[in-house]
């Protein structure tokens, strides 16, 4: 059985004060659940929130890498610097990130190499715009998502990281993908690591993103590939967040 993750993505939003009154309800909340709740809170507030989590079952994670490990690379924030303020875990190649600051395939691959090389999981965001899957192509464009990634890191890579499904079209749009359209994407990629291997496949975890809410996480969990989701707007109202993360497990 694979457990559960229910990750929130709290994108640039956020403050010292909002986010201590978030986690703690959230921690409160999801005392009892099964699934794995991760929270992924802007960089500067990382080290914060960490300690705010310790002890809890809520994990941290960070939003974002470098693709390098040290040195003159003003503004950004590398792999060892997560795991040293308390992060376990990192979004990797964020279709906001492939769209509004231009990383391609190649970096995002460099990016999910240089999470694990930190010590941390990296969580492969992939997914097709509308544009894509009007014309067809969301399994192509998947499949090369996760070629470049299988290409510099390895399929074992996959043993240790966690792939989310978020169709461009569905992130804050209200317009959820449905649980039979999730599904299929989601088979898509159980079986293009079924392909390589099929261990492996039965064991990485992928999470369905865009526009998830507790009204319709229940159903889109209940789906035979889909282990849980990677949620935005949702994961800053705690009492929303808590109903999908008990949805999940
Ligand atoms: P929404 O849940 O706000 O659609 O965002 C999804 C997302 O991008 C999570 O990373």
């Amino acid at each position: 059985m694979r457990r559960p993750i229910v990750a929130g993505n709290w994108k640039m939003h956020g403050s010292r004060e909002e986010n201590a009154q978030l986690l703690s309800a959230l921690i409160a909340g999801v005392g009892a659940c099964a699934a794995e709740v991760i929270v992924f809170p802007p960089a500067v507030y990382l080290a914060e929130v960490a300690a705010l989590a310790q002890g809890s079952a809520v994990r941290v994670g960070g939003q974002n890498l470098c693709t390098e490990s040290i040195g003159a690379y003003t503004g950004e924030v590398s792999g060892a610097m997560l795991v040293d303020v308390g992060a376990s875990h990192v979004l990797v190649g964020h279709s906001e990130r492939r769209a509004l600051y231009g990383e391609s395939d190649s970096v995002v691959a460099r990016k999910f190499v240089a999470a694990q090389a930190a010590g941390l999981v990296p969580v492969l965001c992939v997914g097709e715009t509308l544009e894509e899957r009007e014309s067809g192509v969301t399994e192509a464009v998947v499949s090369r998502q996760l070629d470049a990634v299988v290409s510099l890191a390895g399929t074992a890579a996959f043993l240790k990281a966690i792939v989310a499904y978020e169709p461009v079209w569905a992130i804050g749009t209200g317009r959820t993908a449905s649980p039979n359209q999730a599904q299929a994407v989601h088979a898509f990629i159980r079986g293009y690591f079924s392909a390589k291997d099929v261990m492996l496949a039965d064991h990485v975890r992928v999470l369905y993103g865009g526009s998830v809410k507790a009204s319709n996480a229940a159903e889109l969990f209940g789906m035979a590939d889909v282990d849980g989701g990677l949620v935005g707007g949702a994961s800053l109202k705690a009492e929303e967040f808590v109903r999908i993360c008990v949805a999940a497990g």
